[in-house]
């Protein structure tokens, strides 16, 4: 079993199977007149497993797309392996990758609808590609538009579609030819965010009710946190940072990451604070300490305890209670005077109430 650091499931992996595994896999595009060779994957190993949403976040230009084109073949990698339910995409010949791609749907960006076509035929079109008929289309068809909410546009065209709208027959479309894998390259980011939430939601139940695998890439934080059971983090073509998604935005280690994360509530210091903030303390500084809190644990007990059993004098910085992964999350920034003895006493303290802390620096 291949337990690199760099799975999407960890030490999970070892119960689940992988639908999707990368095997030392790089891309390198040849050099053109517009530039040089570009290295768009350098070494990824990954896994995705069965039954799981997984993401893969990362800046502009990281290699996300080209990651998530390797699984269904519309890129071939030039190193390594991608196996996909068992079977490696790369050497297949036209007709057996046609027949793979049936297992696989991909939803996109701007979604890729023929405006020509009605809601049902756009969402048919896989199965008229397929030779299904028509009988058997209709068949096929009618429940999956039930299901992403769009029985009542089916003769509707795409222009008088919004945008949700526009996406869930996307989403239909993908899921006609009955995959046992979906893809998403930012399919929500061309919506404003309360679509982005249902449309989220609807994958969430797909993924559920179907048992479908879903893998997404995103830039978008908020979409990772909401429905995300694995992360994986890639920075100039290799993942710098994988884990549960829960693990990674709690903990994140990886300077990449922490960037991704900065917009995420209680991740980012205030302002009046990052201004100050220096690295090495000064005679009259303050230690500043993020605590966070993975559980239900209520913030009051846990300072007048710092005040009392400690005798510590705390600002409160800043802090947030949110929801990753379906778990509670809660973050809170604190500064204190002490020396070195008294901050390792604290974060000692704070670590056998099960809370995580970290120091983020001093303020004079
Ligand atoms: N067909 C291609 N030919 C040449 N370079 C490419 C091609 N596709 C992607 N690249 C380059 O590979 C790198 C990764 O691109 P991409 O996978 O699209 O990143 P992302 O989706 O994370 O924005 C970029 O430097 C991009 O310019
Ligand atoms: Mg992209």
């Amino acid at each position: 079993m291949n337990m690199t650091p760099t799975n999407f499931a960890a030490a999970e992996a070892v119960a689940q199977d992988a639908i999707v595994r990368f095997e030392a896999v790089s891309k390198r595009f040849p050099a053109s007149r517009a530039s040089g060779e570009v290295v768009a994957l350098d070494g990824i190993d990954l896994d995705a497993a069965r039954g799981s949403i997984s993401a893969i976040i990362g800046r502009s230009g990281a290699g996300k797309s080209t990651l998530i084109r390797l699984v269904n073949g519309l890129e071939k990698p030039s190193t390594g392996k991608v196996i996909v339910d068992g079977t490696d995409i790369a050497p297949l010949g036209e007709r057996a990758l046609r027949s793979a791609r049936r297992e696989i749907g991909m939803i996109f960006q701007h979604f890729n609808l023929l405006s020509s076509r009605t809601v049902f035929d756009n969402a048919a079109l896989p199965l008229e590609i397929a030779g299904v008929p028509r009988k058997e289309i209709e068949a096929r068809v009618t429940p999956l538009l039930d299901l992403v909410g769009l029985a009542d546009k089916r003769n509707r065209y795409p222009s008088e579609l919004s945008g949700g709208q526009k996406q869930r027959v996307g989403i239909a479309r993908a899921l006609a030819t009955r995959p046992k894998l979906l893809l998403s390259d930012e399919a929500t980011s061309a919506l404003d965010p309360e679509t982005t939430l249902s449309v989220l939601a609807l994958l969430r139940k797909i993924n559920k009710e179907l048992g479908l695998t879903i893998i997404l890439i995103t830039h978008e934080m908020e979409v990772v946190k909401s429905i995300a059971d694995h992360v994986a983090v890639i920075e100039k073509g290799r993942i710098v940072e994988s884990g549960t998604t829960f693990d990674v935005f709690t903990r994140p280690q990886h300077e990449t990451t922490r960037a991704l994360l900065a917009g995420i509530p209680g991740m980012t210091l205030p302002e009046f604070v990052q201004s100050r903030i220096t690295q090495q303390p000064t005679p009259d500084s303050e230690t500043v300490l993020r605590i966070v809190f993975t559980g239900t644990h209520a913030t009051d007990p846990v300072l007048s305890r710092l005040s009392k059993d400690l005798g510590l004098e705390v600002n409160i910085l800043g802090g947030a209670v949110d929801e990753i992964a379906g778990r509670p999350f809660g973050t809170l920034i604190v500064s204190f005077k002490g020396d070195d003895a008294k901050v390792a006493e604290t974060r000692a303290f704070l670590t056998a109430l099960g809370l995580t802390t970290e120091v983020l620096g001093h303020v004079a």
